[in-house]
């Protein structure tokens, strides 16, 4: 099949429309511009339209369409009931960005709402899509113009990227206006619910009912398991094949992230004005002051991010303390919820025995910094963990345990008697430990900006794996015996017993980010105050 793009304008006549009028009383599919995305439109009516639109797509079945109407008179014959407050925002925001779901009447096919109860409607305000839809005379379904799970269209070009072969005719109707897709509330439970956030702000949307609750899935990833209310959010969405990464912080601190963390085919999307001192390619995404703006570029941005053949993308955040909520969501999926807190960093803290690695984590608990022992974390997370005691008595035998409580010397008698045992028992605690340390250490984030993981066997563990930077306090051999022999009053070979058990200075240092120097002619005051340059 051959894809035809014809141009249409506001002020141009019923005549233009005719050939794509024709093809939707045929139950055919076009592509159609509103003024958010670039729908793909069929006849709501007709399942074999209906069929063509999942098909062209590759859209799963149990994602429902949105109806389109051209007034919102025509609701009526989609729905069971009008509420008032329908009515209210109807009046308010139609024709407009905004999507309605209440309960659907008979004459909906239950193949338009995916087996669903309820109907989204929306009357867009973009002219050609009205008088398409009023030269029809049919409501029409239209999901956004885009193969399932790409960025949605914002240009005739765009849908002819992705549908092209697959689809007669797409009605070039210049660029989208708004550039994300509609809100859509649905008013079906007691209280009216926000399950996709667009151009219409939550704030615009109480305005008119009083309170809004927010779906969980607009800004969180859906636990496994977890039921939708609005099943297109349950899938991975608007990504480009680029893997996106949203980066929270300031300018510069984008700027040292991306720049240490480039290859060749790595690219940004910064605000505009930005990319200077970037030594990777950008993309402007629009004004960080105004969302508009951004929401406009979004989706072009990302799409261009597939042209240019990026693998890589490091985005700025758009601010989070608004309620437009529209840019971060699509850019929350876009990214499968990968986001970095710049300000926020998991450090982990090591030295070998002597080297003054305990003064240094109480220096930066004293600069403000959070610490986690993981000595202590490895032996609270045998307290009441039934899941792990189980894993820990399946290999290594019931006896391990006494009435549900670990008898902590048996486990380490077997544990270590072979080196097998001794890395059967890392294989099952390390991750379980790791877990512990992220648990706390994003708790921990609530009130501080640095958390520190303090563990001698940091490396070994792989508990260093979940941190950001490493730092490793150092101190050469004669010193670090001098020390501990006299700190802990042990005899010269107690001490040597005790540093040759640890690995070869190099293994630390390879692996450090900061080496801190404790030993003359250094002085470990200087020391600290760099560190403290480099992380705070
Ligand atoms: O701006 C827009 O809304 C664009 C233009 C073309 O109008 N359309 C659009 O459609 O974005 P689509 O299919 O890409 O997204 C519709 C969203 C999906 O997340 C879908 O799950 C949800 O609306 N939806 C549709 N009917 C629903 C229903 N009965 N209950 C809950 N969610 C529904
Ligand atoms: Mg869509």
């Amino acid at each position: 099949m051959n894809t035809e793009i014809i141009k249409i304008s506001a002020t141009d006549g019923s005549e233009k429309y005719e050939e794509a009028v024709e093809l939707l009383k045929n139950n055919q599919v076009v592509g159609m511009p509103t003024e958010t995305v670039y729908g793909l439109a069929g006849n709501a009516y007709s399942e074999e339209s209906v069929k063509r639109i999942f098909e062209a797509k590759g859209r799963p079945q149990d994602n429902p369409l949105i109806v389109h109407i051209s007034e919102f008179s025509e609701i009526y014959d989609l729905v069971s009931e009008v509420p008032e407050i329908a009515k209210k925002l109807a009046k308010k925001f139609w024709p407009g960005p905004l999507t309605m779901i209440l309960p659907k009447s008979e004459k909906v096919p239950s193949c338009v709402t995916a087996g669903l109860d309820s109907v989204a409607v929306r009357c867009p305000s973009h002219p050609v899509a009205r008088n398409l839809i009023k030269y029809c005379g049919l409501p029409i379904a239209a999901p956004s113009a885009n193969i399932s799970g790409k960025p949605s269209p914002t240009k005739a070009e765009h849908v002819f990227a992705d549908l092209n072969g697959k689809i007669p005719l797409v009605i070039d109707g210049g660029e989208s206006e708004e550039g994300v897709e509609s809100t859509v509330i649905s008013l079906c439970g007691n209280t009216p619910k926000l399950l996709r956030p667009g151009n219409v702000t939550l704030t615009e949307l109480e305005s008119v009912c009083g309170k809004v609750l927010v779906d969980d899935a607009v800004l969180n990833p859906l636990k496994d398991g977890e039921k939708v209310s609005s099943p297109g959010m349950k899938y991975k969405h608007y990504s480009p094949n680029a893997q996106v990464t949203i980066l929270k912080g300031d300018y510069k601190s984008f700027c040292n992230f991306v720049n240490s963390n480039k290859s060749p085919e790595t690219y940004a999307m910064v605000f505009d004005g930005e990319g200077e001192n970037l030594e990777v390619n950008f993309l402007c995404y629009g004004n960080k002051n105004d969302y508009r703006s951004l929401s406009n570029h979004l989706f072009d941005c990302l799409r261009e991010l597939d042209t240019i053949g990026a693998k890589q993308c490091f985005v700025r955040c758009p601010d989070e303390t608004t309620d437009d909520l529209a840019v971060l969501n699509r850019l929350l999926r876009a990214a499968a919820f990968k986001v970095i807190d710049l300000n926020k960093t998991l450090i982990g803290l090591t030295g070998k025995t002597g080297a003054g690695k305990s003064t240094v984590s109480k220096y930066l608990k004293d600069k403000g910094a959070y610490i986690i022992d993981g000595d202590i974390v490895a032996r609270e997370v045998l307290i009441d963990n039934a899941e792990l005691l189980n894993e820990l008595a399946k290999n290594f035998g019931d006896d391990i345990l006494e009435n549900g409580v670990l008898n902590r010397k048996k486990l380490a008698e077997k544990a270590f008697s072979t080196k097998e045992n001794t890395v059967l028992l890392n294989s099952i605690m390390h991750p379980a430990i790791n877990e512990k340390i992220m648990l706390e250490a994003n708790e921990a984030f609530k009130t501080h900006n640095v958390v520190i993981v303090d563990a001698a066997a940091i490396i070994e563990s792989g508990y260093a794996d979940i941190c950001d930077k490493l730092i490793v306090v150092s101190a050469p051999e004669e010193i670090r015996k001098s020390r501990i022999m006299m700190r802990d009053g042990i005899s010269e070979k107690d001490a040597l017993i005790r540093i040759n058990g640890q690995k070869a200075d190099e293994f630390y240092e390879s692996k450090a980010d900061y080496i801190i120097k404790n030993y003359e002619p250094f002085l470990l005051e200087n020391e600290l105050a760099e560190l403290i340059k480099n992380i705070f």
